[in-house]
């Protein structure tokens, strides 16, 4: 018998190298107490958070979590049902209703997780004889709505629009085409160039899906993304989103402008066969994406944390992700993974939170440690974030000094 385990071995072996050195296991820490969007207890510790996607901090907003609490009592704990049969409640129409009204646009479909809402999307709209041209350091569940599907798939040089055109250039002129981008890409954290890329896109015959994932909230006037700062929102044939991030709860949607998108709802199976979001969820959901409608203050102090953080990390010597602050997430470049692990475990034990992430998911084998910001750390805690940098930077020798 062929041990089905054994193609895991390279990473078992690794993970056990890694766990060798003595360090704490960067993937399975365990939060004890939430006590609010920025710190919560870790290992007995209180731990400021600077490694969540929480970044409008509406997670402890007080209306959202009356609206969840009204919710749970009325409608009860869950739906037990797909929306297509008797899983759509008044809450999953009034979420829906709150999505058309922040993106003004004419259809909002909502799934159970932004994963399913680019599993279900893609893989139904791009078909048999279709072409999917996507990024390649796109997110997993883009790649895995592309493996769902039956098109033909076609990556491209990350945020490369002349390779984007090369592309596109290259297939049949009356084939179906579907562009596919993020507003910001989650791993540097970096965005993307949507106005030409969209254009390029657009003088192809291609349709385009902007995966707004780490943008929603944040950027652009109304928050509605990177689409909307740079102008283009209107070129967008589907913005996908998540509830997960700047929403603070759980859950996926698509919005759109199509004449016809209304019939996904009958044959996107993400959709279709899986049971829906609980009520307490599409009731916090609603409520928050109301509230992110007028949250023109929090939106400029989320961006001064951002700077503020980036300029921090460059002065003490850190190698960033980016050359400017292009979104809530600043990525320290680390040495190697051991290196990477050292420093992330002396933050963790002086009292800071940050994301390891490395390959498969970072671009170009990079080990990185991600800082995503939220709206509601003080200026005063970003000071201290930066002196917690530095004091582990040195124990480490991963700055000089
Ligand atoms: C770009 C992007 N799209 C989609 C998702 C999936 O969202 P969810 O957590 O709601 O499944 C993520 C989550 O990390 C993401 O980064």
């Amino acid at each position: 018998m062929t041990d089905l385990f054994s193609k895991f071995d390279p990473l078992i072996q690794q993970r056990e190298g890694l766990l060798a050195t003595g360090v704490r296991d960067p993937f399975s820490l365990v939060m004890e107490e939430v006590k609010s969007p920025t710190v919560a207890m870790c290992n007995g510790r209180e731990t400021i958070l600077l490694g969540t996607y929480n970044y409008m901090g509406m997670t402890f907003d007080p209306d959202v979590i009356d609206a969840g609490k009204d919710a749970l009592d009325r409608f009860g704990a869950g739906t037990t049902g797909s929306r297509v049969l008797n899983g759509t409640y008044q809450g999953h129409k009034l979420v829906e209703e709150a999505l058309k009204d922040f993106y003004a646009m004419d259809h909002a479909m909502v799934f159970s997780t932004g994963y399913q809402a680019n599993l279900g999307i893609i893989s139904t709209i791009a078909g048999k004889g279709d072409y999917i041209i996507l990024d390649i350091d796109s997110h997993a569940s883009i790649w895995d709505g592309c493996k769902m599907g039956d098109a033909e798939v076609v990556p491209f040089k990350h945020n490369d629009i002349e390779a984007l055109e090369k592309r596109l250039k290259r297939l049949p002129e009356e084939a179906g085409k579907l562009v596919v981008l993020e507003g910001v890409y989650s791993m540097l954290g970096d965005i993307a160039p949507l106005k030409e890329m969209i254009a390029v896109a657009k003088a192809h015959g291609a349709m385009v899906l902007v995966d707004e994932a780490h943008s929603m909230g944040f950027i652009g006037p109304n928050g509605r993304g990177v689409a909307e700062e740079q102008g283009v929102l209107d070129d967008v044939d589907f913005v996908i989103g998540t509830f997960s991030k700047s929403v603070g709860t759980v859950g996926g949607f698509c919005v759109s402008n199509h004449p016809k998108f209304e019939i996904m709802r009958l044959v996107c199976r993400p959709y279709v066969f899986t049971a829906s979001l609980p009520p307490s969820v599409v009731a916090t959901a609603a409520t928050s994406i109301r509230k992110l409608m007028h949250a023109g203050n929090k939106r400029a102090h989320l961006w001064e944390n951002s700077r503020r953080l980036h300029a921090g990390l460059k002065a003490l010597g850190f190698e960033l992700g980016t050359q400017t602050p292009q979104s809530a997430i600043i990525a320290v470049i680390m040495p190697d993974l051991e290196r990477g692990a050292a420093m992330w475990e002396a933050l963790l034990n002086n009292g800071l939170y940050v994301n390891l992430a490395r390959p498969p998911a970072t671009p170009a084998g990079m080990t990185l440690l991600r800082c995503s910001l939220c709206a509601e750390h003080s200026a005063d805690q970003v000071e201290d974030i930066l002196k917690r940098f530095e004091a582990a930077g040195r124990a480490t020798g991963i700055i000089g000094g």
